[in-house]
């Protein structure tokens, strides 16, 4: 059995405990999402209401997912830490790392050839360390989340951002950095600023051509891609419990785009369906007993305004299909509206080249069951593909199924590529071109979540548009985006004019779920002989030694870079072909800062080593002062390590001897893995004392011998002339950071206390 029945049925056991007291402390009616966080806190003493949008609270999240990506770091991470297990219950799912070029078969014998060290690692250090493992070809970690491990009320978190399509399943699942993670595997709390609540109301009934997808594709467009920044959407009202469960899973899905922590829906039937029909009748029965508290109090929905910080009703039987794009998904036009006039005036090509159907969001039994019901009618009613059709099914359990059940010969009868149940095109895993970057200007409709400028085949000319399966069938067949299958005709073989009947689809298969081999791995029981599979002369893995610590004499350190303007994440550790480094820390330190505009000459990945007077790029100048033992500092502007939570941004510097980042302002996560990783990450007191810095310049800590919690730190500039500055520089870091810088890092304080 892949999920752990007893754990559940702990959360159930406490659940009435917790939010009758969570009730209690905030004098009021609660929502779902209260009530999850609530009876999720770290310390279940603590009697207090917490501030949303403002109080930082520590949970203890129920399971942890990880994709073969992140995971990577994560685990090399984790084997830091000295345990002989993970406290939490966790599973590592291989999906990312799988080109789609051919097909499943051929394409999943490629991956397995390119990645299989990376693939033998994670399978070995899952084994080792009570991990459940998903090989390649088993399924796109989401899909495999929601039809084994999601759970009504729980809370959970991953390594990836769509690990908010568990709400689906009324789970409180949020996505999270590597470094997050391993804090949780190590039996550590996890820390979240409480979230604000949207409340979203949906009334009527979805029908016809319209699908869950279009929920979401008109929340994108109502809230834009940032309007769920820090907020939890809880979904409500007939119109959601009239929604299949893995349609509620799309929903929570896309949360994702609109900014969202997460987005959930509350316990009702079609949740108790799918539970019964993904083999857990036990976890039904046992959700059956606390339903009460697995959903909002009445008066919460009864009165939204009051209890919400922000409500949207959407009436679904008046939605129609609609289709975001291109380059942003909060972009919607109506299916037979105005797509003609925007597509010229915008000058998108209108004829359509490819339709992708799959992904962690629309990959269930019901979304390829109704796209294959216009595929049937393409069939019956002799029309011609138009533009080719790929099918990424979601998970091995699906694809055997809809296999079965003659779903995916419809497709095939049409000539679609029929891709690995993985990621593929969704993450520009897809050999569409040889040179994707000067690939031609075309147009593709997918039912996936994200559709940036080269995300699906690395062609910044590729328009990618997003829509439901169904309505991505239908484009697919007639070729154009301004195609409306309610009122269009399309002319077919015999020169006959043919109009699609609405879809329609199976909630879940009649005949029940079946798989042969899953591809889930368990770990043994005792790991403690496992092995870990990591070839020292890999390119791609490294394991990692612990990081020494900085000290409290940083005395002649250098300045490494002053970073001007914008600094996220992506120009401190940039993305793309560097992915293929991110479990070898030395490698991948090689783009360390490259994206980051020097203050000095306004160039990017150009300093200067003060030690020879001579310019190169920044790892290797860092590397030059690191060998000759000169601590460097980084100096960075407002907002510093923005955007993605990836902690290669601070393992990076940490690897190549940077021993302080000192900024105007940080990006909160990015500062809390500068801290885990055992460096300074420090803000100028004066933030005007940033234009003091000088290219020649060195710096004295004078007073870090007395580094305490709210007590500034000094810091001594001496210019290249001789002349001195002295600036104070504030900190957050608690008690227990400062045992981190003390230690060298978070994880080496948790193998000593563990020792
Ligand atoms: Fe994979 Fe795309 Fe989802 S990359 S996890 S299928 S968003």
């Amino acid at each position: 059995m892949a999920f752990d029945i007893n754990m559940i049925k702990k959360v159930y056991s406490q659940v009435a405990d917790r939010v009758n007291a969570a009730r209690e402390v905030t004098g009021k009616p609660l929502t779902l999402a209260e009530k999850i966080l609530y009876s999720h806190l770290w310390d279940v003493k603590t009697k207090k209401a917490f501030t949303r949008g403002k109080d930082y609270v520590d949970f203890a999240p129920d399971r942890i997912a990880c994709q073969d990506a992140t995971a990577q770091m994560a685990l090399l991470q984790f084997m830091q830490a000295g345990k002989s297990k993970v406290a939490v219950p966790t599973t590592v799912h291989c999906d990312h790392l799988i080109q789609a070029k051919e097909g499943a078969a051929a394409d999943l014998k490629n991956a397995n050839d390119i990645s299989s060290e990376v693939f033998n690692f994670l399978e070995s250090v899952s084994d080792k360390y009570g991990i459940g493992f998903w090989k390649p070809g088993a399924g796109i970690i989401h899909q495999v989340v929601l039809e084994n491990y999601a759970f009504p009320g729980g809370m959970m978190i991953g390594t990836d951002s769509h690990t908010v399509n568990a709400g689906g399943l009324g789970m409180v699942a949020i996505g999270v950095g590597g470094a997050d993670a391993v804090d949780v595997m190590a039996g550590m709390a996890w820390e979240l600023k409480f979230p604000k609540l949207i409340g979203v109301k949906l009334t009527g009934k979805l029908s016809g051509w319209t699908a869950p997808k279009d929920v979401i594709l008109k929340v994108a467009e109502i809230l834009t891609v940032k309007g769920g920044t820090g907020a939890i959407v809880e979904y409500f009202g007939p119109g959601a419990t009239s929604m299949s469960c893995t349609g509620k899973g799309t929903i929570c899905n896309m949360g994702a785009e609109i900014g969202a922590t997460t987005s959930t829906f509350g316990y009702d039937e079609s949740m108790e369906r799918y539970l019964r029909a993904t083999d857990r009748a036990d976890v039904a029965d046992a959700a059956n007993e606390v339903k009460e508290h697995l959903t909002a109090d009445p008066e919460v929905y009864a009165n939204p305004e009051q209890y919400f910080d922000q409500v949207i009703e959407i009436n679904l039987s008046e939605l129609g299909p609609l289709l975001n794009g291109p380059f942003t998904p909060d972009l919607s036009t109506a299916v037979g509206s105005t797509m003609t006039e925007k597509a010229k005036a915008n000058d998108w090509p209108i004829q359509v080249e490819w339709g992708l159907i799959g992904s962690c969001t629309n990959s269930s039994y019901e979304d390829l069951s109704r796209a294959s019901s216009i595929a049937q009618q393409a069939l019956d009613k002799g029309l011609k593909m138009k533009a080719e059709l790929g099918i990424n099914p979601g998970s091995e359990q699906v694809r055997y199924t809809a296999d079965r059940d003659g779903i995916l010969g419809i497709f095939e009868k049409l000539d679609a590529k029929i891709f690995t149940n993985a990621c593929g095109p969704c993450i520009g895993q897809w050999a569409r071109y040889n040179d994707p970057k000067n690939a031609p200007k075309n147009s593709i409709v997918h039912s996936f979540n994200r559709n940036f400028a080269k995300r699906a085949d690395g062609n910044p000319n590729t328009h990618a548009f997003v829509a439901s399966p169904e309505l991505t069938a239908a484009i697919a067949v007639a070729g154009r985006l301004d195609f409306n299958p309610l009122t269009d005709k399309l002319i077919n073989e015999n020169g006959e004019e043919v109009m699609f009947d609405e879809p329609t689809g199976w909630e879940l298969p009649p005949k029940g779920f079946e798989v042969k081999d899953n591809g889930y791995l368990a770990p043994v029981e005792d790991g403690s002989n496992v092995e870990v599979k990591v070839s020292p002369t890999s390119e791609r893995l490294q394991l990692l030694t612990p990081f020494v610590p900085i000290g409290n004499e940083i005395k002649g350190a250098k300045l490494l870079i002053k970073a001007f303007g914008k600094c996220t994440t992506d120009h401190i550790s940039m993305a793309g072909p560097w992915l293929r480094f991110r479990g070898h820390l030395d490698n991948i330190s090689n783009n360390c800062l490259i994206g980051a505009v020097n203050a000095f000459g306004k160039k990017t990945n150009f300093v200067k080593n003060q030690l020879t007077g001579e310019f190169g790029g920044v790892p290797d100048t860092a590397r030059a002062y690191k060998a000759a033992g000169v601590p460097t500092i980084v100096v960075g502007d407002h907002n510093y390590g923005e955007g993605s939570s990836r902690e290669h941004a601070a393992m990076e510097p940490r690897h190549l001897g940077v021993a302080a980042v000192i900024v105007k302002s940080f990006a909160r996560i990015h500062e809390t893995n500068l801290k885990k990783q055992g460096m300074l990450g420090l803000t100028f007191a004066n933030e005007s004392d940033y234009d003091l810095i000088q290219e020649d310049d060195t710096f004295n800590f004078t007073d870090l011998d007395q580094f305490a919690a709210g007590k500034q730190l000094t810091l001594e500039i001496v210019h290249a002339d001789g002349s001195k500055d002295t600036v104070m520089l504030n900190h957050t870091y608690n008690d227990s950071q400062i045992e981190w810088f003390q230690e060298g890092s978070a994880l080496n304080l948790i193998k000593k206390q563990n020792a």
